[in-house]
This record gives C-alpha cells, structure tokens and sequence, in this order.
C-alpha cells in the first residue's frame, strides 16, 4: 500500500489561518471523532469550492495521548482490536524544557486542525461545520485566529519564513516520513510513512519592552536585518542569534529543516501581541533540539534571547496522519 501526505502540508502562506487545539471528552465514544476525521477532505472541500482561489487548506495532527485509543478499533462481536496505523516512533507529548531563565510548556491537546485560506470567512465557516459534526465528542482547548501581517512579518517587525523549504524540498527533506526514514517496516501496518510531526507553540510578546530595543539589537537577536531581510553572518562564539540557533545539524553536519507557517495573531485593544509558532517535520527531534537550543542555550546559560520579549503560553506536540490513515478511522 502507499501512502500520501496531507496536501496542505506545503500549503504557500496565506493571509488567514486558524489554529484549533480540542480536547477529547472522556465520556463521549471515539466514533464521532473518528467518523469526521475520516470525512475531513469531504468537509475540506465543500469549503474550498466556494472560492478556488482562496488556497483553502486544512491539515489535521492527532496528539500523542490520543493515538492508541483512535486508531485501535475493537470488534463488538469478537472482541478482537485492530490498528489502524502503527505508532508514529517518535511521537510523545512535548516535554518541559527548562532553561536557568524560560521554559517551554507542555499543554494538552488531542486534536490539532490547521486551517488555512487568504479568505477569513472561508476559515470561520470550516471552523463551524467541523465543530459541528464533533460535537459534544471535544471541548475546545485553543482557538487562535491568525493573519498575515505586511511583508509575512512577525509582531516583532521582523520578516518571518524566509528560511523555509519550499515545494519537493519541503516535503521530501523536511515535513514527511519516507519510506527509507522508518526502520522495522511491518507489513502493511507502518509507522506514519506518509505523516510528520508537528509541534505548535502560542507565544506572547512584550512588545513595549522588545520596542525599547534598537534596530541593531533586535537584528542582533533574530540574526537578520530588519528592513531588507538580508542574513547576518553566525556567531561563533558566546551568544547567537535566533536564526543561528534554530540551525540543526547532526553528527555527520547534514542540515534538518523544518517547514514552518507563523502567524501573528492578538488584539491591539487587548493588549495581547502574539506569535503563533507551528513546525511541520519528519524528525521529532529536530524540533525539540531547537526548541532546546532556544530555551537551554548553546552554550548551556546563552538562551535565545528573543525569549526576553516572548512567553511560551502554550505547547503540544501531534502527528500529522497520511490521507491513508485518517480514511481509515472510518472503518
Ligand atoms: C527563523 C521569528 C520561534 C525555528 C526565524 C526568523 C524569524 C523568526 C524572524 C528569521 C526569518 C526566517 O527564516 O524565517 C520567530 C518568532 C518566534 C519564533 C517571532 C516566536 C516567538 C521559533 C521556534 C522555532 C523556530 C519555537 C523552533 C522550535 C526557526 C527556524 C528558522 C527561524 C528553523 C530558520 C533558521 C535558518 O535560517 O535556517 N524565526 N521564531 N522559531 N526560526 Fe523562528
């Protein structure tokens, strides 16, 4: 059997987005989750049709608590449970990084759906026919509504997914498991062939304070200028910039990159700024290592110093299913 990614994985950056983390509620039975999950390209569509050139998207994680108990089913006659999908070999909830001064956090979340268009209305409208037909199955952990701001800068001033692979790259090297990526291939049952990781992070800014910066300092932490985009040359020693820590390489100094699609969301009147952090890759690790880089410091005690001025409110890990698996739910 092959398996193909969610297509909206590599998704060009829209103008809109929603990110929506749900809960399971214990009480209520797996099947309402599982029957729309399994119908979610039906549901996808009907939206995307009402304005093709509104690059409609949604892609669905399912978080690690939550894996198991969906994609094992049992037979009411037999008794016997099956396996939809083997479980993805890497997949656990995000763990607490705890640096001497910031600390991730590790928020629950069973459900994570990325919904994505230029048109807000096109957003609202899959938001509301999906949390219909969950209906009392889920209890809504996150909403967060973002948009594209400028030039895809960032609440920071700062132009935000230059670095990102794009097309093939993206897919191949980055966001999804081949099959030469999964060891122990059993039969038909694999291991998220197909699906990737994501990790999602809602950060708030204190802008005044970030504000307060030169444009020099701020270049300095995000390791780019800030009018025209253009990369700063790496630290090698003592402090790095943002750009320098979330640079992973491994022993062999082969790069890992991540696909991700930020958005700035928050209220001016609120007084809430935010970053909406999502990181799309075949590797757990790759994400975590930055996340480690980040909030730990490399050297250990040399944070990204972007965390100064952003607070992690929230973190959830999720997998990212093939079309396959989610078809499966169905039964
Ligand atoms: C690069 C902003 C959190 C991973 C960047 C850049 C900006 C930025 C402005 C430079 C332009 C670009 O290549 O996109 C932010 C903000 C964050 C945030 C405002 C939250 C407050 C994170 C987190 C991760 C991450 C949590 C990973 C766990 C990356 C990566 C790059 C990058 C991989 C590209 C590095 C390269 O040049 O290869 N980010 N980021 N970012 N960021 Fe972040």
């Amino acid at each position: 059997m092959s398996y193909h990614h969610q297509p909206s994985i590599t998704t060009p950056l829209t103008g809109s987005a929603t990110f929506l983390v749900l809960a399971h509620q214990p009480s209520s039975p797996l099947d309402r989750i599982r029957k729309t999950l399994a119908d979610i390209d039906g549901l996808a569509k009907n939206i995307a049709i009402r304005d093709i050139r509104s690059d409609f998207a949604c892609t669905v994680g399912i978080g690690a608590d939550i894996w198991d108990r969906l994609t094992t089913t049992t037979n009411p006659t037999t008794g016997q449970t099956s396996s939809i999908c083997r479980r993805p070999p890497e997949l656990k909830p995000l763990p607490v990084l705890r640096g001497a001064v910031h600390a991730t956090v590790s928020t629950p979340g069973d459900l994570l759906f990325h919904i994505r268009s230029h048109r807000r209305d096109l957003c609202f409208e899959f938001e509301r026919q999906l949390l219909k037909a969950l209906g009392d199955s889920v209890r809504v952990v996150d909403a967060t509504v973002g948009f594209r701001y400028f030039d895809a800068r960032d609440l920071l001033g700062f132009v935000d997914g230059t670095a990102n692979p794009v097309g093939e790259r993206a897919v191949v090297n980055a966001a999804v498991l081949g099959e030469g990526d999964v060891d122990g291939l059993d039969g038909e049952i694999e291991g998220g062939i197909g699906g990737g990781y994501v990790v999602v992070q809602k950060y708030l800014h204190n802008l005044d304070a970030w504000n307060a910066l030169s444009t020099e300092e701020q270049e300095g932490i995000i390791g780019r200028t800030k009018f025209d985009n253009v990369e700063l040359d790496d630290a090698e020693e003592g402090q790095r910039s943002h750009k320098t820590l979330t640079t992973i390489e491994d022993e062999e100094g082969n790069e890992h990159e991540i696909v991700r699609d930020n958005m700035p969301f928050g209220s001016p009147a609120g007084g809430e700024y935010g970053t909406y952090f999502i990181g799309y890759s075949k590797r757990l690790w790759v994400i975590e290592r930055m996340l480690e880089r980040m909030f730990v410091g490399f050297p250990e005690g040399k944070h990204d110093r972007i965390l100064d001025f952003s607070t992690p409110v929230t973190g959830t890990t999720f997998f990212v299913p093939p079309v396959e698996t989610l078809q499966g739910l169905g039964g």
